[in-house]
């Protein structure tokens, strides 16, 4: 595989087997990628650019790039991370459009993290009730996971993502040079979700990484590229048969049960896929006390997400507040616990209402 050649993966609209269909779009990997976003903006003659400080060079390139092909470009930059993931921060990008007169017809593209994707496809999700967004998602998480699938959403002082919708992006370009410069901890928590889409579904996932972990954390490496190929694909054939977690897109919430409790007891001080990983971990080790997860499976987990240096374990003396967390969880339906357990690799299944034993012991299991 050329490292200049971009590779097209389809997302279909979550009608089932609707992947050509008109919501359907292509999620672009590569390097050097501006030169797609004209194509991929539909007539539309204004386009907001979203950006986090940190991203501020990569987002005035983009608008002049713009600007030279004749698009009226203005720019929106707003906090860094997770602050940029409110109505404010919305609001101030509402004032943006309307100030430059956007029409239903014109787009929004959002360059940067998840949390600068989610607000973006927000803002274009509620402009005019809808406008097209391109997403340029500049995290690993962002590009195998928050800029695909359509989930959009901002946090409100009672919790995260609590407002939102699905707004399908037109197209999402994932410019791999962009990588170079995220902080190593950052790459490496975004491949918690990657080795997660190699447990429900890649073995080939998990070969690439056990063979050298030390190349699945270069950002340069064809190892890293080929990585988040295959997991955008896998999220890509989950999301194209079912948009709104009616049931299969549930697998994708492998170890988030505890991934978000471990999150919120923490205060979201916690990366997401440090979470994830430890959620891996307990949900493998709930599997095994429920008799549906093999020992070796478990051990499995352990040394794959090890080596990449993500957390194995979590303090011992939290489980009336996770357990608390766990509840609240939007998954939770009713009382009813439910979790995702791995039967084998890539075959994910559901766990309701476990034993409340088997809960606390398994947390035994993932705390040192
Ligand atoms: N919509 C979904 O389906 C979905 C799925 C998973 C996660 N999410 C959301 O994604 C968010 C987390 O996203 P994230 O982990 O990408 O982090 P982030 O967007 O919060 O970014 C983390 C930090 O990295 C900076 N940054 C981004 N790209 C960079 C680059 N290339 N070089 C240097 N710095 C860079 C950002 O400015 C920020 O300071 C959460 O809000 C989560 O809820 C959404």
């Amino acid at each position: 595989m050329s490292v200049s050649t971009p590779t097209r993966i389809r997302v279909g609209s979550g009608q089932v087997g609707d992947a050509a269909g008109p919501n359907s779009y292509d999620v672009v990997v590569g390097s050097g990628l501006l030169g797609e976003l004209p194509g991929l903006l539909a007539g539309a003659r204004r386009v907001l650019v979203v950006h986090p400080r940190a991203l501020r060079t990569t987002g005035e390139a983009i608008r002049a790039d713009l600007l030279e092909q004749g698009y009226e470009a203005v720019l929106a930059e707003v906090p860094d991370g997770e602050d940029a993931k409110n109505s404010q921060v919305a609001a101030f990008c509402w004032g943006v459009l309307g100030q430059a007169g956007f029409t239903r017809s014109d787009a929004v593209v959002g360059v940067g993290g998840g949390s600068t994707t989610d607000l973006a496809g927000f803002v274009a999700a509620t402009w005019l009730r809808g406008v097209r967004v391109i997403q340029v998602p500049t995290t690993l998480l962002a590009m195998v996971d928050a800029a695909v699938g359509g989930k959009t959403g901002v946090n409100t002082a009672e919790g995260k993502n609590l407002v939102g919708s699905f707004h399908p992006p037109g197209g999402v370009l994932c410019d791999l040079a962009t990588l170079a410069t995220l902080p190593r901890n950052d790459l490496v928590a975004g491949l918690a979700e990657v080795v997660k889409t190699g447990f429900i579904a890649d073995p080939r996932i998990l070969e690439l990484v056990e063979a050298d972990p030390g190349l699945a954390t270069d950002p340069a490496s064809p190892v890293l590229r080929e990585l988040i190929e295959r997991s955008i694909a896998v999220k890509a054939r989950v999301v194209t048969e079912d948009l709104k977690e009616s049931s299969l897109r549930e697998i994708l919430n492998y170890g988030h049960t505890f991934a978000h409790a471990v999150e919120q007891v923490e205060r979201y001080s916690w990366r997401h896929g440090a979470a994830v990983s430890v959620g891996m971990i307990y949900a493998a080790e709930l599997g095994r006390l429920a008799g549906r997860t093999p020992e070796a499976l478990v051990d499995r987990h352990r040394a794959v997400l090890g080596s990449l240096g993500l957390p194995l374990t979590y303090r011992g003396d939290r489980w009336d507040a996770l357990l608390t967390a766990m509840r609240r969880d939007k998954k939770t339906r009713g009382d009813l616990l439910r979790f995702i357990v791995l039967e084998d690799v890539g075959r994910p299944a559901r766990l309701e209402g476990p034993d409340p034993a088997l809960l606390v012991s398994a947390y035994g299991e993932v705390s040192p």
